[in-house]
């Protein structure tokens, strides 16, 4: 062995690397002088980036990338989290340099259950040939006017019982802005009584602790579809250390349900007042209001109302009332949710515990109701937790806002006792079901809260009696079918919606929807499979959406062999 050994040298390298520019996309300095004009001049907080995003939507009609880059410089905030909360929303359009801008007009046409029941589908397919390649025309979820189906939206402009007609008639008016006029004014509210509660308390002529005992032996349930005892939720945040928040849930995303929205329009105030009142009982310093982006008639009016009351404030030290706006995202009603797109954030479910409650809003202890929940108090309080609880059937205790679409001669909100039949409400509040059909289903609870036969047509509708036919009433929102449906479309529509609306941080929930709604698009379903599907998405997904979103596909197959026989499954 004489070969002489041949040292390997390798060349130092310095490991450093020397960035030649900044990370990620340069900021084109018009652009940034733009924005900076767009937003004003005051500080940027890292909680208000969607309504940031909202301004530069609705003023560039959508969202182009370089103003993303120059919205994360102005905010200081990393260019990755600006984008990915810009994608996560539907109704902002991310454009980036070399994709083509959407037309400046867009047609939604709700694509839900009842709308689609009422005929949307083949709007959908009509409409884009009619109004020409110049305006947008997308399917969107249920808009909440399911009493008005088949819904489109022109712009912010809803039609209702929509026909080519009518949409192109709206197309033609060229207004494309709403604003909801015809309200009970603060005057009118006021002449009746209005914030003289709220004043009876500052007033010291009821205590906190009247306040919240009356609303714990009223029995009042939080209707945002969890069912919380209201009372009980005020005694536990009112426990936790100040400052404590409050978050207003106008999110009312699950399909079928519009009666947050009818409330609103009708009496603001009584909300308003509710709300403070909610505030002073539990010491609240500052109030944060969601309502969803589709109800721009109605953002414009409640804007206004909060002004009106800033101006001349029903109490002294009112609570700061900030109005935000949701931006196309069900799962953003999901209280956690709600709390992450508050904060300026994707809104995706917070794991629980800390429950909102310890750890809300910005790390801080928060009351967060649903609207309707607010809007019972000045009657419950003035008339008495007895008066409540006194009405309701079968049973059951108070009473309920309905919210009712499908074959029905009477759509819309109907208030009704709490534990009322389907039969009873159908007979007594809906004028019965529209001549030439019978009645074959019906949806107790939305598209989470599965479908039930005719037959079970005597289950009083409350919070706990329907979970053991496997479904629940969440928000109240039914919507009834008739033998010229088909429950496993409906299942089907259902599954599209939650598949479309999973915020996508968990697989059982992401990868679940989308597999389940492949299953049962076959023509033959596969039970087995949809049956462990299903199992692990209950069992496994870490909020309400992905654990109830099987319960309609579950209900077929339960309650509606005769369907899958036809089908071969
Ligand atoms: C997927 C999902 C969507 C929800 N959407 C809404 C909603 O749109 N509006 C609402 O008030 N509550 C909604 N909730 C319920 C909220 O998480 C929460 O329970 C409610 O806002 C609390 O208010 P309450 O006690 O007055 O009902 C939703 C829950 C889940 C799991
Ligand atoms: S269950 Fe669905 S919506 Fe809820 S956190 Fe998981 S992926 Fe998101
Ligand atoms: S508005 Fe179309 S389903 Fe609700």
């Amino acid at each position: 062995m004489s070969e002489k050994i041949q040292r390997i040298t390798t060349p130092i390298v310095d490991r450093k690397r020397h960035r030649k520019a900044p990370k990620g996309r340069r900021v084109d300095s018009d652009v940034w002088i733009h924005l900076q004009h767009l937003l004003g001049e005051e500080p940027k907080s890292a909680d208000q980036l969607i309504e940031y995003l909202h301004v530069i939507q609705d003023h560039m009609g959508y969202l182009p990338v370089e103003y993303l880059t120059a919205l994360a410089k102005e905010m200081g905030l990393p260019q990755t989290h600006v984008y990915e909360v810009a994608t996560f929303y539907h109704h902002f359009d991310v454009v980036k340099e070399s994709d083509t801008a959407p037309p400046a007009l867009t047609v939604r046409v709700c694509d839900g259950l009842s709308c689609e029941m009422a005929g949307s589908i083949e709007l959908l397919k009509k409409i884009p040939k009619l109004l020409g390649p110049h305006i947008r025309v997308i399917p969107a979820p249920c808009v909440g006017r399911c009493d008005h189906a088949p819904v489109a939206v022109v712009g912010q402009v809803p039609v209702h019982q929509a026909t080519e007609k009518t949409i192109q008639a709206t197309v033609d008016a060229g207004r494309f802005v709403d604003e909801h006029t015809q309200f009970l004014s603060l005057d009118d509210y006021k002449k009746n009584g209005g914030y003289a509660l709220l004043n009876a308390c500052i007033n010291n002529q009821h205590t906190r602790n009247d306040i919240i005992t009356c609303l714990e032996q009223s029995g009042l349930r939080g209707l945002g579809g969890a069912g919380f005892p209201l009372g009980r939720k005020w005694r536990i945040v009112s426990l936790e250390p100040a400052p404590r928040l409050m978050a207003v849930n106008i999110d009312e995303g699950e399909p079928g349900t519009f009666k947050d929205r009818v409330l609103l329009e009708r009496d603001p105030h009584r909300f308003l007042e509710g709300m403070l009142i909610a505030a002073w009982a539990i010491g609240i310093s500052k109030i944060y209001i969601y309502l969803r982006d589709e109800y721009h008639g109605c953002r414009v009016m409640l804007d206004k109302q909060i002004k009106l009351l800033k101006r001349n404030p029903p109490m002294a030290d009112m609570p700061e009332i900030i109005l935000r706006r949701g931006a196309g995202a069900y799962i953003c009603g999901e209280e956690s949710a709600m709390i992450e797109s508050i904060e300026g954030k994707r809104g995706m479910p917070r794991l629980r515990p800390p429950f909102v409650a310890q750890v809300g809003l910005f790390g801080r202890p928060t009351l967060e109701h649903n609207f309707e929940s607010l809007f019972w108090i000045r009657e419950i309080i003035e008339k008495g937790a007895d008066w409540f609880s006194s009405h309701g059937k079968n049973n059951r205790k108070g009473l309920r806002t309905f919210s009712v679409s499908g074959r029905v001669n009477q759509p819309g909100i109907k208030l009704a006792p709490a534990g009322i039949t389907i039969q009873e409400l159908i007979d007594e509040h809906c004028g019965g079901i529209l001549e030439g059909h019978r009645f074959y289903a019906y949806l107790p609870g939305g598209a989470s809260g599965g479908i039930l036969p005719a037959t079970l047509n005597n289950i009083p509708l409350d919070f706990d009696t329907l979970q053991a036919y496997g479904c629940f009433i969440g928000s109240a929102a039914v919507v009834v079918l008739s033998d010229q449906d088909s429950v496993s479309n409906a299942a089907r529509n259902l599954m599209n919606f939650f598949k479309n609306e999973s915020c996508g941080q968990c697989t059982p929930c992401r990868v679940g929807t989308a597999k389940a709604h492949a299953l049962i698009s076959k023509p033959s379903w596969d039970l087995p499979l949809l049956s462990e599907l299903s199992q692990v998405m209950r069992d496994a997904s870490i909020c309400g959406l992905g654990q109830a979103a099987p319960n309609a596909v579950d209900c077929v197959v339960k309650y509606f062999p005769q369907e899958l026989k036809k089908s071969g499954a």
